[in-house]
């Protein structure tokens, strides 16, 4: 890549994106250490990594864009598309799956009128599946945003979606 290509896809990460990768990038030896910081603080500020921002991290970090997507796709919290105001992430791992996971899953299609995958038509919610939150003491679970949700029931969907449009 050019030097001009390499400046105009960097120029593509505002001030604030570039500083706050720098400032991780001065606690690591190598700039590709931050791949993953990087990711998150692109989609903290764009609610997702376009190929155009990722081209753009990739450039900043010296790294090839199919490197940083190798390393987007294998992280699942990296949104490669436009979500919703809000992530659902289901998780659908052993302890969960145990407690109904399914179940439940399907209790937040008939709720918000998305499948897995999907975002609603009011953009609130995007569902995803998730691997082991952490919690599996407390299946079934999900994160709604940064929130947690513990002990998963079909009440305790519809509390925590309520109000929520369905088409
Ligand atoms: S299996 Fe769901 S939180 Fe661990």
């Amino acid at each position: 890549m050019s030097e001009a290509n390499s400046m105009n896809l960097i120029s593509a990460l505002s001030q604030e994106e570039l500083q706050a990768i720098d400032a991780e990038i001065a606690h690591v030896p190598y700039r590709d250490a931050v791949a993953i910081d990087a990711l998150k603080i692109v989609q903290a500020h764009r609610g997702w990594v376009s190929d155009e921002s990722l081209s753009a991290i990739a450039a900043h970090l010296h790294m090839s864009a199919d490197e940083l997507d190798g390393i987007a796709t294998f992280y699942n919290l990296i949104y490669r598309r436009p979500v919703g105001d809000k992530v659902i992430l289901l998780c659908n791992s052993i302890s969960c799956w145990i407690k109904g996971c399914e179940n439940l899953q399907q209790r937040i299609t008939e709720e918000l009128g998305v499948e897995l995958g999907e975002t609603t038509s009011d953009n609130r919610y995007t569902l995803l599946p998730v691997t082991c939150l952490g919690a599996c003491d407390k299946a079934p679970v999900m994160m709604v945003g940064d929130e947690l949700h513990e002990d998963l029931c079909e009440e305790s969907i519809i509390r925590i979606l309520g109000g929520s449009t369905t088409p």
